[in-house]
């Protein structure tokens, strides 16, 4: 595995793969993508088993690794976002990485531009986290315009990023395949996220795992007393606040497509979201209320 930490040097291998083209090797095979703030997990596992998947063995797969600055809205969330390089680095040579990005963390961000969000910005994350889905697009466009992946691999547990970047790939009709990959939870229930490390064990192993039960048990009476949104929202608020020192910052009932309040049952996909804050760890998940299916716990 390459490690590579100026844009110059990943310009420079990426013509150098042109330059290897070949009738063996043609140029148009999958150059795929796997952005991640590092610290990874087997969420990003996940995604990265899928993208060497998809590239096979002539293709080529990137990940990044940078703690993007410009998507933080709180210094001391970006200042104690868990970091572990080394750790990293022995995971993605085992996962077959081809190049690790690894851009400098005070040159890289963009320092006059920034992609807005016209549409889409009124989702939770959005209004929770004013700039932050700014933040993200950003820097997203940034790697995708160094590196012009054929495949970017996204997990679905952070829905709406992925909906605003695929919205961002049609909006530039970028020559570029999003794919998402499904939520991977830990046994408890409790969504993978680098921030999970920030928790104390009482809280991920006992308390944390709460979210999930709650928004299992509210699919259930979702899909089998077809109750208002409002009265369900008040449900797992109540269950998620009543218990182990949590707080609910939102509890939302939004269309999947476009994140506009849903009142009571409708054919299209519908999403429950929260973000609950635990020892000062905000926690964000989702389930699709409308979907079948719920995989069960281990
Ligand atoms: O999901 C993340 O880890 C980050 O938001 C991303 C996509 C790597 C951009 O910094």
């Amino acid at each position: 595995m390459k490690i590579i930490d100026s844009v110059a040097t990943l310009l420079a291998w990426k013509q150098s793969l042109f330059q290897g083209a070949s009738a063996h090797s043609p140029v148009d095979q999958p150059l795929v993508f796997v952005p991640t703030m590092g610290s990874l997990h087997l969420g990003h596992t996940a995604l990265i088993q899928q993208a060497r998947k998809l590239a096979g063995s002539s293709g080529k797969v990137v990940v990044s690794i940078f703690v993007n600055p410009l998507q933080f809205d709180q210094q001391d969330d970006y200042d104690h976002y868990p970091r572990d390089l080394a750790k990293d680095i022995s995971l993605l040579k085992k996962l077959g990485v081809d190049v690790l990005f690894i851009p400098d963390q005070k040159s890289f961000p963009p320092k006059n531009t920034l992609i807005e969000l016209k549409k889409l910005n009124h989702g939770p994350q959005s209004l929770a986290r004013p700039g932050h889905l700014t933040g993200v697009c950003t820097i997203i466009m940034k790697f995708f315009v160094i590196i012009s992946p054929t495949d970017v691999f996204f997990g679905e547990k952070d829905y709406e990023q992925l909906l605003v970047i695929r919205g961002m790939v049609r909006d530039y009709e970028l020559p570029i395949h999003i794919h998402a990959v499904a939520t991977v939870r830990e046994p408890s229930g409790l969504a993978y996220s680098s921030r999970n490390q920030r928790l104390s064990h009482d809280s991920r192993t006992k308390k944390a795992p709460l979210i999930f039960q709650v928004l299992r048990k509210a699919k259930d009476m979702w899909q089998e007393h077809q109750i208002p949104s409002s009265e369900l929202i008040e449900y797992v608020t109540g269950q998620l606040n009543n218990h182990h020192s949590m707080c609910c910052q939102y509890v939302v009932i939004l269309s999947g497509d476009d994140l506009t309040t849903i009142e009571k049952p409708v054919s299209g996909e519908t999403i429950l979201f929260v973000s609950v804050c635990l020892e000062g760890v905000y926690l964000i998940d989702h389930i699709k209320l409308t979907s079948q299916e719920t995989k069960p716990l281990t």
